[in-house]
C-alpha cells in the first residue's frame, strides 16, 4: 500500500505497540510533513521513545501502519534497511563507538552501507565535522570529548548518511546543563536548513522556537497536537494544561 500526497514524509496509522501483555501505545495517528519539526513531549513512562523507536522499526508495532515515503515500512515484504539509512537517530547517550576516532565513527556507515570511498566519507565527513566547529577534533577518540562534543559529532555521523529525517530522542537530557546550548543550536540550524525532524525533548524553549508542530503523549495516545503558538498559549486538554503548569 502506499500513499500519494508527496508532501508527507511518514503517516502513522493507529499505531498500537504492547510489551507482553502491557500496552504502551494505544491507536497513534500522526502526520510529518518534508520540512516538520514535530515536537513530542509528555511525562516520564507515557511511551515518547516507544513512538520514535517504531517510527524506524526499533520496536516492532504491534498493529497499525507507518508510511514512510508513501511505503508502509510495516509490511513484511519491506527491507527496512533500504528505508532506515534514510532516518537518522541521535540518542540521549550518543553511542558513539569508544575504539574508533571521530572521522572513524563518521565514515564507517557511509563506506560500508552507501558504498563511497573512504576519500569520499572523509572529505564529507570533514564538511560536517567544520558545519558544527569540530573540525580539529576530527582525530580524537569519543573517551576525549566533552558531552555536548559528542552529541554533536552524533549528529553530524547522523547527517553523514544523507537521511530524508532525523529522529531525536531527548539529545539533550544527559548533558550538562552549560553544553546543552551548542546541542540545540546545531539542531535548530539544521531545522532551519530545511531537515524534517521528530524531536523528544523537555526543552519547550526550542519546541516554540523551532517546532511547526508539537504533540503531547500521555499513557500511549496524543492528547493534544497544535502549532507551538495554540499549543502553548492556549492548551485545551486538563492533562496537557497540568503538564505544562510543571515544565513551564
Ligand atoms: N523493551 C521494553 N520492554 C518492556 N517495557 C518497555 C520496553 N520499552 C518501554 N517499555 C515500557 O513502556 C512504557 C513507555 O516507555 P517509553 O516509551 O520509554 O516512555 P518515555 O520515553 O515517554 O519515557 C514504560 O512503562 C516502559 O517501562
Ligand atoms: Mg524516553
Amino acid at each position: 500500500m502506499t500513499t500519494d500526497n508527496s508532501n508527507v514524509l511518514i503517516k502513522v496509522d493507529n499505531l498500537c505497540k504492547s510489551f507482553d501483555d502491557v500496552e504502551v501505545l494505544k491507536g497513534i495517528n500522526a502526520e510529518i510533513d518534508k520540512g516538520d519539526v514535530m515536537v513530542v513531549i509528555g511525562a516520564s513512562g507515557s511511551g515518547k521513545s516507544t513512538f520514535l523507536r517504531c517510527l524506524n522499526l526499533l520496536e516492532e508495532p504491534t498493529s497499525g501502519s507507518i508510511y514512510f515515503e508513501g511505503t508502509d515500512i510495516t509490511d513484511a515484504s519491506v527491507d527496512i534497511n533500504v528505508h532506515r539509512q534514510k532516518m537518522g537517530m541521535v540518542f540521549q547517550q550518543f553511542n558513539l563507538f569508544p575504539h574508533m576516532t571521530v572521522l572513524r565513527n563518521m565514515t564507517l556507515g557511509p563506506t560500508r552501507l552507501l558504498r563511497q570511498s573512504r576519500e569520499e566519507a572523509e572529505a564529507n565527513a570533514m564538511k560536517l565535522l567544520e558545519r558544527v566547529g569540530l573540525a580539529d577534533r576530527a582525530n580524537a577518540y569519543p573517551s576525549q570529548l566533552s558531552g555536548g562534543q559528542k552529541q554533536r559529532i552524533a549528529i553530524v555521523r547522523a547527517l553523514a548518511m544523507n537521511p530524508d529525517v532525523m529522529l531525536f530522542d531527548e539529545p539533550t537530557s544527559a548533558l550538562d546543563p552549560e553544553m546543552v546550548g551548542e546541542v540545540l543550536e546545531v539542531m535548530k540550524q539544521l531545522a532551519r536548513d530545511g531537515m524534517t525532524m521528530v524531536v523528544v525533548t523537555h526543552e519547550m524553549g526550542f519546541a516554540r522556537e523551532v517546532g511547526t508542530k508539537i504533540v503531547f503523549v500521555d499513557e500511549g495516545v496524543i492528547v493534544e497536537q497544535n502549532a507551538p503558538e495554540e499549543f502553548f498559549s492556549n492548551p485545551k486538554s486538563p492533562r496537557l494544561r497540568e503538564f505544562l503548569s510543571k515544565v513551564l
